[in-house]
Parts: C-alpha cells; sequence; structure tokens
C-alpha cells in the first residue's frame, strides 16, 4: 500500500480517474473576468439543479472565488487543449486571447465549449488545500461535441482518435505524424533514414496502435509535448500508404532548438512531399486565427472539416 504521506503518489493514484476538463469563471466585483481549468467538476443534484467544484487556494483567483455570488462552468470540447492550458497558466491575458460572451446571468461562458452551466453559489466548504463550492444552475446550454478528457496527468480525445482508427481501419501501412507547434515555430526533421524535412512521424504502424506510439515518441523528444486535436487523415496512392497527422503542442523546444522553424523561415524545397507541404500551408494559414480543421483525402484531393461550435 502506498503511502499517504507520499502526495506525488497520491496525486498519482487520483490522476487514473479520468475526467473531463472544465474551466470555471467569474467576474470580479470590479468586472473584470476571471477563469481557471479545472476537472474537479462534478454534477450532483438534478432536482434542485446543483453541481459542484473545488478549488486550489493557491490559485491566483482564489479569493475572487471566495466572494464570487456566482460562476460559469465551461465543458471544453475535444479540440480546446490550448483553452485548457491558457487557463490552467498564470497568464493575466486569458480573456484576452480567448473568444468569450456573457451568459444570461453574466458570467463568462467561452466560444466552442460542449456546455456551460451558469450557476449561483449555494454553498462553500473548506476542505483541506481546497474549497468545494457547490452551485446552484440558473441556466445552461449544450451541443453535440464531444468533450475532451483527461487521465493521469494528459489529454484525451476520444472521438477524434475513433475518428482516425475507423479511416486507418483498413490500412495495413499507417504513418502516424504530429505537427509540433512552440512559442509560434514548428518542427521540421530529417529522417534518420534520410530524404526531406518531415513533421515528427512514426514508421510503420506498430502492434499497439498508432496514437500510443506517437505519444512515445513525443515523450522521446523530451520537449513537452501533448497532443492536442486530430489534423488530418489522408491516402498516399504512390507511396501505398495511409498519413495520420495530429496536432500537438510542445512547451519549450529543448535540444531540438534548430529543428524549429518560423513560417517564413520553412525551407519548403526541401519539404519531403507536396502532400506534407499543402498541409503545412494549410496549417500555417490555420494557426493565425487558431481555427483548425481536419482533412480527410488522399495526396491531392480532400475536404476540410470544420469543427461544430467553433
Ligand atoms: C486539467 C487540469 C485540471 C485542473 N483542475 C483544477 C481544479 O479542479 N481545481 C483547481 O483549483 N485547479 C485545477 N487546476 C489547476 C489550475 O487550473 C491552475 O492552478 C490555475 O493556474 C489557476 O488559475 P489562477 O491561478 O489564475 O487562479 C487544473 C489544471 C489542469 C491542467
Amino acid at each position: 500500500m502506498s503511502q499517504l504521506s507520499d502526495l506525488r503518489e497520491l496525486r498519482n493514484a487520483f490522476g487514473t480517474f479520468m475526467t473531463g476538463v472544465t474551466v470555471v469563471t467569474t467576474r470580479e466585483a470590479g468586472g473584470t473576468p476571471r477563469g481557471f481549468t479545472a476537472n474537479s467538476f462534478t454534477s450532483v443534484s438534478l432536482d434542485p439543479p446543483m453541481l459542484s467544484i473545488c478549488i486550489g487556494k493557491s490559485a491566483d483567483s482564489i479569493e475572487v472565488f471566495r466572494q464570487a455570488e456566482g460562476f460559469a462552468i465551461n465543458v471544453l470540447a475535444e479540440h480546446q487543449v490550448e483553452t485548457s492550458s491558457l487557463f490552467a497558466s498564470k497568464r493575466p491575458d486569458k480573456f484576452e486571447v480567448t473568444p468569450w460572451r456573457d451568459g444570461p446571468n453574466g458570467h463568462p461562458v467561452l466560444d466552442g465549449v460542449c456546455a456551460w452551466f451558469e450557476c449561483s453559489v449555494e454553498q462553500r466548504l473548506d476542505a483541506g488545500d481546497h474549497i468545494l463550492m457547490i452551485g446552484r444552475v440558473r441556466g445552461y446550454d449544450y451541443n453535440d461535441q464531444n468533450g475532451l478528457g483527461y487521465v493521469r496527468g494528459g489529454y484525451v480525445t476520444l472521438g477524434l482518435e475513433q475518428a482516425a482508427v475507423s479511416a486507418a481501419g483498413q490500412a495495413s501501412r499507417v504513418v502516424v505524424g504530429a505537427l509540433v507547434a512552440c512559442n509560434g515555430r514548428i518542427l521540421l526533421q530529417r529522417p534518420q533514414t534520410g530524404g526531406g524535412l518531415q513533421p515528427v512521424a512514426s514508421g510503420l504502424r506498430q502492434e499497439h496502435g498508432s496514437i500510443v506510439r506517437l505519444r512515445e515518441i513525443l515523450k522521446g523528444l523530451d520537449i513537452g509535448a501533448v497532443i492536442a486535436s486530430l489534423y488530418a487523415v489522408f491516402e498516399n496512392d504512390e507511396t501505398g500508404r495511409q498519413y495520420i497527422y495530429y496536432r500537438a503542442l510542445a512547451d519549450h523546444e529543448g535540444d531540438l532548438d534548430a529543428d524549429f522553424y518560423y513560417p517564413d523561415d520553412v525551407p519548403w524545397d526541401d519539404v519531403e512531399s507536396e502532400a506534407i507541404r499543402v498541409m503545412l500551408r494549410r496549417y500555417i494559414d490555420e494557426s493565425r486565427d487558431m481555427r483548425y480543421g481536419i482533412y480527410f483525402g488522399n495526396q491531392r484531393n480532400g475536404k476540410v472539416m470544420l469543427r461544430n461550435g467553433d
């Protein structure tokens, strides 16, 4: 049995419980919007309608939430990993870089979420290093997007993985890759076997499925990269392979600094193939306003699907 005094172990044990991800928002007395990422959301009661959320006493916004008369829970959709990271940070401009609006009761509701609940505070309980807030639901809405998942400190995007797996179901040769971005730059590398510049990619499909292998590769790069969402699924009938690319975000460049390129510095003639050039150009274009579609097709023709709620 693990020791209760080992807080890291206890955190790991709690982390085995898979949850969704929410952003909890409110306004300061003067009206300034505040918010933080939380996976401690739980529905509590249907009649009367109630839910709960826990906020750590070390959060910068703790005093605001101690005083708040109400708050909103924004349930993040699976394409909102960046929003989760942003609201888990201490950045002061969270609401300047995220599109949002006021809910009917005046609490910030973020664009693109799969559900939101506006609440009045029913009860606040002191609970160790957190405060447990029980909210009475005053208004809500939802749509049919898949929610973002979180387990063992990593994000899971079940709908996207299913889409990729079924798209690749028939393919015998699958390459799984990631467009890894860090501070406005994108990672392109020359494979050890030679050839042109490419995003990070696995070789042929491994026994335990594609995304698992990709996660291992990203971990091996040691740049704090997490997979954000599915980006492109295409066949290349010249190579006979199927390609599945995800978007990923790294939190530092590490030893790979020289392999990260600003959009203006990409040596296009040195990029592996026309299919990858087209994908990279779309990615750079879409990065300007962070509205990413998903491409399905082959190396020449396909369709870019936009997501619900964007
Ligand atoms: C997936 C995820 C879930 C989190 N869940 C919670 C939570 O339930 N309660 C909490 O207080 N902090 C949680 N955090 C950490 C806060 O988001 C983080 O401490 C944030 O900086 C708080 O914002 P603030 O300091 O600007 O108030 C979570 C972070 C992540 C990435």
